[in-house]
């Protein structure tokens, strides 16, 4: 086959190196990555790879780390099932299949100038950490930053070095919460929808940006609205099972929209409509 066919196909598998991981909870663990010639991803925040392993299967991860990173980037895997289980096993030296960058991420554009809103509850705090890593590396682009940070109890807290970086941040307004406190937790517990009424926002300059469990989306999304931000500054990123990551299969849908493709990143503007999705 031409050479520039492959190149140019969106189903290119690529040979990435794991260089280095670590065991984050039980659960999560942290890959970083090196593509072939230390090449760039060329992502943006929100987006996902599609990552394989060959004779086990491929699953969707979203990309953790900022594209201001270079050289390398970063996921971080929940052991789930059969794919996921299977990447835990591996360790630095091992190789695994990369497609992608695909989907449409945050936009961190049309954000430019604005207040933000980070509101990350468990797993969600991967692909948003990719975001709120690109606004700190860009700082005076962006407005006052907000960062909500909710999970089920301590010892599932995911990226606890950065948090308690950014807590000591003046420029930085960060609050967290367990729904189960624990021995040593001297924070809040609660969920984390009781976060936000207390917030001082300017709603016309402020985007939301919301990732979490399911559960998690309407509660938010309610608060949110009491606070009179804008449904198309409501910015939400969907998970749905996915089996091709390029709009081909099918297995993605809510309602009329392919969520590899559309998504995952929607503006609650865009699916308010779609019970199925919220
Ligand atoms: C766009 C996108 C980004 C993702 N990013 C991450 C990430 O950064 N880190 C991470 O750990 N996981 C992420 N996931 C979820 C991850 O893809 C699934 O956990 C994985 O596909 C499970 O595969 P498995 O073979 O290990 O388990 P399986 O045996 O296939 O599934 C194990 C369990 O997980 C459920 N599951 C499988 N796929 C999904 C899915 N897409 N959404 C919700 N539940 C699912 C199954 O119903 C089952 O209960 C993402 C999913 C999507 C769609
Ligand atoms: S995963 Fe195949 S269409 Fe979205």
């Amino acid at each position: 086959m031409n050479r520039q066919v492959l190149i140019d196909s969106p189903y290119e598998v690529k040979a990435g190196m794991i260089f280095q991981t670590r065991k984050m909870t039980e659960f999560e663990k942290y890959f970083q990555i090196v593509l072939p010639g230390s090449e760039d991803l060329g992502h943006e925040p929100g987006q996902f790879v599609m990552i394989s392993i060959p004779g086990v299967g491929e699953v969707p991860i979203s990309v953790s780390s900022s594209p201001t990173q270079k050289g390398f980037f970063e996921l971080v895997v929940r052991s789930a099932g059969m794919v996921t289980a299977a990447l835990h096993r591996l360790e630095a030296g091992d190789t695994v299949g990369i497609r992608g960058p695909y989907g449409k991420g945050f936009p961190y554009r049309a954000m430019q100038g604005s207040d933000l809103l980070f509101i990350g509850g468990g797993c969600g705090n991967i692909p948003l950490r990719s975001l709120i890593h690109y606004a700190l590396d860009c700082r005076s682009r962006y407005g006052k930053i907000h960062i909500l940070v909710g999970c089920k109890s301590p010892e599932m807290m995911l990226f606890v070095d950065e948090l308690s970086t950014w807590s000591e941040r003046p420029d930085i307004n960060l609050d967290q919460t367990v729904d189960q406190g624990g021995p040593g937790w001297k924070g809040k517990v609660g969920l984390i929808t009781k976060l936000i009424p207390p917030l001082a926002i300017e709603p016309e300059k402020t985007f939301a940006v919301v990732v979490g469990p399911p559960i998690m989306y309407k509660f938010v999304i309610q608060e949110l609205l009491k606070k009179n931000i804008p449904s198309g500054q409501i910015i939400l990123s969907m998970e749905r099972h996915m089996k091709c990551g390029v709009g081909k299969c099918g297995h993605c849908q809510i309602g009329p929209h392919y969520c590899c493709q559309d998504g995952p990143v929607f503006t609650y503007e865009e699916i308010r409509y779609n019970h199925e999705a919220i």
